[in-house]
């Protein structure tokens, strides 16, 4: 019925995509024939966040994308290549703050650049240039000759976002990047990183705990199945964009509250071991197969 697009040859391969993959750790299987397609238009990636029940692979996931590990079987592709190393391409974020405790905010966010600075062809004044830029975009310039101990847990998530960021990462992995901190500086991480992205627009894949988080954050929330992990429900429609509204005024509206009713509800249905369902509120996951 359907013809091919004449551009069709001319698509580029989507930034990642998983085919079939199933991780098995000995006896245990993490994760069972995942597949998916992130797309990336026009310098354009996407927003995901994913949540699901406590050891569901949602790490598992990140690491492969981040080539830390490899699938038992299927295929983790960057940029249509096996995602088989790390690299600059695809930056990393912890729950944990990650940066050098013996190196100031400024030498953190350059560090990266300094290390990479032949395959970068940037010149030292260049790299300043850079770190001291991005410094600027997290709000951290009152502070850029400080320790991490000096600062606060939110002030050094953001050092940890500067450093990813200096090295112009098209895929983001962040794995519960705000759950330690406290609720006011963890909201404005949420508006922070919405604002990021949109000018910057990686491709972010963020795991997190909390649904009004994922709803705000993402343009895409997956919900993964309990172990053996798969995604269940990969909800685009019903997600309401958020970018230039703090999460506070977002969440007021009535179109967030509907997404965080939807989003709850298959959280549910996922955490009591049912699949998915054809409830009409919810599109089951888009295989997104050849
Ligand atoms: N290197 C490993 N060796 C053995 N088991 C692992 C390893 N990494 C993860 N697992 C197991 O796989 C499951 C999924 O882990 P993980 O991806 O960290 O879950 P989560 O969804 O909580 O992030 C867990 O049961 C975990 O214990
Ligand atoms: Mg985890």
């Amino acid at each position: 019925m359907t013809t091919p697009e004449p551009s069709q040859a001319a698509t580029p391969p989507p930034i990642v995509e998983a085919r079939q993959v199933t991780v098995r750790f000995g006896t245990f299987t993490a994760l069972i024939d995942v597949s998916f397609a992130s797309p990336r238009v026009a310098g354009h990636g996407e927003f995901i966040t994913i949540i699901g029940p406590s050891g569901c692979g949602k790490s598992t996931l990140l690491n492969l994308i981040a080539g830390f590990l490899r699938p038992t079987e299927g295929e983790i592709l960057v940029k249509g290549s096996p995602a088989l190393r790390p690299g600059r391409d695809r930056g990393m974020i912890f729950q944990q703050y990650s940066s050098f405790p013996h190196l100031t905010v400024r030498q953190n966010v350059l560090f990266g650049l300094e290390i990479n600075r032949k395959e970068l062809k940037i010149d030292a004044a260049a790299r300043l240039a850079k770190a001291e830029n991005l410094i600027e975009q997290v709000g951290l310039a009152p502070h850029r000759d400080k320790y991490p101990h000096q600062l606060s847990g939110g002030q050094q998530q953001r050092v940890a976002i500067a450093r990813s960021l200096a090295m112009e990462p098209q895929i983001l992995l962040m794995d519960e990047p705000f759950s330690a901190l406290d609720e006011p500086t963890r909201l404005e991480m949420q508006e922070l990183l919405v604002e990021l992205w949109n000018r910057i627009h990686p491709t972010i894949f963020c795991v997190t705990h909390s649904v009004s988080e994922a709803v705000y954050l993402a343009e895409r929330v997956w919900i993964f199945t309990q172990a053996p992990g798969q995604i269940a429900y990969d909800i685009r429609d019903a997600i309401p964009p958020s970018a230039g509204i703090p999460p506070l005024v977002a969440q007021e509206r009535a179109e967030f509250k509907e997404a965080v009713f939807v989003v709850t509800e298959a959280f549910r249905r996922v955490s009591n071991g049912i699949k998915n369902s054809n409830s009409g509120l919810i599109r089951p996951q888009q295989q997104a197969r050849p």
